[in-house]
């Protein structure tokens, strides 16, 4: 009688404990949700696939209204399927910037799917949406992974996300700060997705002298494929300057033109 008392206070302790890890638990997970959310508003965009939009004044979405993740497919998409098959050693690839890590995402699928192994270096100022990315969408939670695991359920979500934590844990998934000043030729590289803010919101992201040392810096003098979504005169002359290949293509949706270039 004595041991079962004991046991049962025992036991009421252990699950009051465990009432008070799940509150703390709650609790970090409410803070970490509240803390995107303090600099960011979720905002679905034509496709229904969410996008973020930071709330300082005068900033613009970080994707296309018309589909954030149709506009991925259709930009880098293109250029993932260009480079990925041209090799069969591992692709490089540099990604400006992570935001939700959209253009990660479906470099770690395709890679999946035609079995070419990739390494990603990918630039983002602000650190929460590289905590996001890592400890949200790679576990398979927050809004745009539950969209893509709901709209694609022919695609193995779940081993996409596994396949990026595999390749962050053995640092072949990086994540570097501000491109103006760390991109190093460390990060050398076969593929680069450059996804800034658009000009008019970050012109630094996008003078002739930056985007040619950017190019200098990083670029595989072999072999190199480079796409943006917009059609930058800046970036043609940095491109071309290097000995880049302008391949001229319609924009998404509302956009006239964007750009793809490639050296091969
Ligand atoms: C248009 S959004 C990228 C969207 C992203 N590709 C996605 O799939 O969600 C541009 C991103 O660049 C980041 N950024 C802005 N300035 C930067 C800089 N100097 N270095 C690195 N990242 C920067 C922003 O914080 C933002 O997340």
């Amino acid at each position: 009688m004595l041991t079962l008392k004991k046991q049962t206070s025992k036991s009421i302790r252990a699950h009051g404990v465990g009432v008070k890890i799940g509150f703390y638990l709650q609790k970090i997970k409410f803070l970490e949700v509240s803390f995107l959310v303090k600099q960011f508003e979720w905002v679905k965009t034509g496709d229904g696939s969410p996008t973020l939009k930071p709330r300082a004044v005068g900033s613009e979405w970080m994707h296309s209204k018309a589909g954030a993740w149709s506009e991925t497919e259709y930009v880098y998409g293109h250029l993932l399927d260009k480079a990925l098959p041209s090799s069969t050693r591992s692709m490089r690839i540099l990604v400006m910037g992570l935001g939700l890590g959209y253009i990660e995402l479906l470099a770690l699928k395709k890679s999946l799917s035609i079995n070419i192994p990739i390494e990603i270096t990918s630039f983002e100022v602000e650190s929460d949406l590289m905590d996001f990315f890592i400890n949200k969408t790679l576990h398979g939670q927050g809004d745009l992974a539950e969209y893509l695991i709901a709209k694609d359920s022919n695609v193995d979500w779940s081993s996409v996300f596994r396949h990026g934590l595999e390749l962050h844990k053995s640092s072949k998934l990086i994540f570097k700060s501000n491109i103006l000043t760390e991109v190093s030729d460390k990060d050398q590289c076969q593929v680069l997705a450059y996804d800034a803010y658009s000009s008019g919101a970050q012109a630094e992201l996008w003078t002739e002298d930056f985007l040619i040392h950017l190019l200098k810096t990083i670029m595989d003098p072999d072999r190199f494929y480079l796409s943006t979504y917009a059609a930058s005169s800046n970036l043609k002359r940095a491109a071309q300057a290097l000995g880049l290949k302008l391949v001229r293509r319609a924009g998404f949706a509302h956009k006239r033109e964007s750009f793809y270039f490639e050296k091969i």
